[in-house]
């Protein structure tokens, strides 16, 4: 591999990383299983390794994914909330082991517990009273979720008298149980609300409700693995895990002492078959350097502990009927074949449906109805069908035809070259097409509506937004119609909705989801191109003189605008006053030239929008603190960055000093 191959190859991981991340931490929908998640990242840190010149701060190995939403307050990490080194194979423990016994003077025990998959949690406690909860966030800062994780019934609010240090922090992870998990998911149903991918996301997604009345009674429970302080009890993990059980707190019952590579393997083996008698998800075995002087000589990297690993358990896979295939329709018109199966126990859960995602990958398996199939389930996602049972099939059994029509609107459906799954091509008038854009135009990036994907869908399913345009002529009025609509949502709905037209002309392009025109595209394009009219008007020359833009994105952007009801469709949006052209956008100047800033801490806006601003008056913004740093822009409850910062004599400013150097209103 070249570099340039290399690099480009690490672009590309990286942004995929980051969209998985995405739909991990903040939206709580995994698409991809972890395991196809770490081979992504492993890759992108073997590149990495090749040519370390490709590093960069803000690259997914150096740093731990991110949950922080914007709701909750965010505080500081005292100890930076690291994640863990993880592998699927035993030489790679081999290797851990190897590695600790190198860099140590003395022999090391271990201990192992099982890894608990949920969403970490760290618990400070003064003088003997939870005082702060917060999340994992991006390791380095966190959401303040206190009064959600005091509704948690295994967490002590206040300790009864014991040896517990003045002040302390207990680190955990919050799991929803699996009876609970299906019972939410029921509920889910039952209220038309999607349900959670898998208890993960449910518990993650509970801690970050609003209303801790509601989380009372989402079934969350807590197990600690990890304290932390200037004064623990004892000398070692295993003994001060067991004094805090003492306090209240449930540590990991299965916590084992280990001294041999051996002992680890039989503690492994005998946790991969017996977890799945357990009541919540586990994903594998910790094993950590149980006494904390050697876990100080060993230290940590930037992402995680040396002197701990992880080895995840491979997914838990079942033989069960095929029973029949349906068809779902996605909002790109994308095709998904679902595998309606005898139901079964795995992972905890009754899987009753499971992906065979395009035709080609049925072929290959030759899957054919009434088949055994061989299921996967990766403690998340949807469960997916990884082979047959041959030696099991009647005989004479027909192969499976894929279908021709969309099941939604019967357009005959197409399939490009290079593309695995098929399309159907009638994105005007296929209903789940048509919503799938309405909430595309509506998401946070694009403009921003304030409204959960349920609502919208309600909307559209009721008949009173046909397209995007119309939800600018929703009144209050329309909603208040609606069962569940109390007149201060319904307020609230339709000021965000007023309230979007101020979108810049850019993110107006991208909301109107034309294809292969994603986020990046439309700010380029917006960038090169002064309006709409401009852009509708661009023959194919001109649209591929513009950055990034491609053949393949030219034509699709040329075909969107030679469709008629698209035309019709932006009038009516510039009717509207969205904005349409480049104009009424802030000036750009050179205020900022030669200006490197780093931003840390809690700011009045989202990091994105001040960022923005920088670039636009001809500053630049880094990651991270280094000597070509001359700006340090620090909102409230600044960490480590502002005191790195202050020792290498960087400017500290506040945000008003900022907006001062801007000369803007804030
Ligand atoms: S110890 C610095 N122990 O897995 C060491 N983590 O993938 C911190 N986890 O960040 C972690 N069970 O959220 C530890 N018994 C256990 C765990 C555990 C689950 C989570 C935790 C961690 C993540 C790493």
């Amino acid at each position: 591999m070249t570099l340039k191959e290399a690099a480009e190859r690490a672009e590309r991981l990286r942004a995929a990383i980051e969209t998985h991340n995405r739909h991990y931490y903040i939206e709580n929908k995994p698409v991809i299983s972890d395991f196809e998640y770490d081979l992504l990242l492993q890759e992108l840190a073997g590149i990495e390794r090749l040519f370390p010149s490709l590093i960069v701060a803000t690259s997914p190995t150096q740093r731990v994914g991110s949950d922080r939403t914007r709701e909750f307050t965010q505080v500081a990490h005292r100890y930076a909330m690291l994640s863990l080194g993880n592998t699927y194979s035993t030489d790679e423990i081999r290797d851990f082991d190897s590695r600790i016994r190198r860099s140590l003077d003395d022999e090391p025990e271990y201990v192992c517990e099982l890894k608990f998959d949920g969403t970490a949690i760290g618990l400070t406690y003064l003088n003997g009273r939870l005082h702060q909860a917060v999340t994992r966030g991006d390791g380095e800062y966190g959401d303040d979720v206190t009064a959600n994780v005091r509704t948690i019934p295994s967490i002590p609010p206040q300790l009864p008298p014991g040896e517990w240090p003045h002040e302390f922090e207990i680190r955990g992870e919050i799991l929803m149980p699996f009876h609970a998990f299906e019972r939410l998911n029921n509920q889910r149903a039952a209220h038309g609300a999607p349900p959670f991918a898998n208890p993960r996301n449910a518990a993650a997604g509970s801690l970050k409700l609003l209303d801790s009345r509601i989380v009372a009674h989402r079934g969350l429970e807590c197990f600690l693995y990890h304290i932390l302080g200037e004064n623990l009890p004892a000398d070692n993990h295993f003994d001060n895990l067991r004094k805090a059980a003492q306090w209240g707190f449930r540590i990991s019952e299965q916590m084992t002492k280990c001294r041999t590579l051996d002992e680890i393997s039989t503690f492994i083996r005998h946790w991969d078959e017996a977890r799945k008698t357990l009541p919540y998800a586990t994903d594998g075995v910790v094993i950590k350097v149980n006494s904390l002087a050697q876990q100080q000589q060993l230290g940590l990297t930037a992402k995680s502990p040396r002197w701990a690993t992880a080895f995840k358990f491979k997914a838990e896979q079942g033989i069960t009927e095929l029973l029949s295939v349906d068809f779902q329709v996605g909002r790109t018109g994308a095709i998904t074949p679902v595998a309606n199966l005898q139901p079964l126990q795995l992972a905890g859960t009754t899987v009753k449906r499971a992906s065979l995602h395009n035709a080609d990958q049925i072929a290959l398996l030759d899957i054919r109805l009434h088949d055994m199939v061989i299921v996967e389930k990766g403690g998340e996602i949807i469960p997916k069908i990884v082979g047959v049972d041959h030696s099991q099939r009647k005989a004479g059994s027909p192969p499976f035809h894929y279908i021709t029509q969309c099941p939604e609107c019967a357009a005959t459906l197409i399939r490009d070259e290079g593309e695995a799954k098929h399309y159907c091509p009638n994105d005007a008038h296929c209903p789940p097409q048509i919503l799938g854009k309405i909430l595309h135009f509506a998401s946070r990036r694009a403009m921003n509506i304030n409204a959960g994907e349920a609502t919208i869908e309600m909307l559209y399913r009721e008949g009173l937004i046909k397209n995007v345009a119309d939800l600018y002529l929703l009144k209050k009025e329309h909603l208040r119609h609606f069962h569940n609509w109390g007149e201060k949502s319904a307020e609230n709905f339709i000021t965000s909705i007023a309230a979007s037209v101020q979108a810049p002309f850019a993110k107006a392009l991208y909301a109107l989801g034309i294809r292969y025109v994603g986020e990046t595209t439309a700010k380029k394009l917006a960038d090169a191109l002064p309006s709409i009219d401009a852009i509708a008007k661009a023959n194919l020359d001109q649209l591929l003189a513009v950055d990034e833009i491609g053949e393949r994105i030219a034509q699709s952007i040329i075909h969107y605008f030679a469709d008629e009801n698209n035309r019709t469709l932006i009038a009516r949006l510039r009717h509207a006053g969205i904005r349409m052209t480049n104009e009424a956008q802030a000036p750009r100047t050179a205020a900022l030239t030669g200006m490197v800033f780093v931003i840390t801490g809690t700011l009045s806006r989202p990091r994105e929008d001040i960022k923005a601003l920088i670039e636009q008056h001809g500053g630049r913004v880094a990651a991270d603190i280094s000597a070509k740093t001359t700006h340090l822009l620090a909102g409230l409850n600044a960490g480590s960055k502002l005191a790195r910062a202050k020792k290498a004599g960087i400017k500290i400013i506040s945000e008003q000093e900022y907006a001062e150097l801007l000369n803007i209103q804030r």
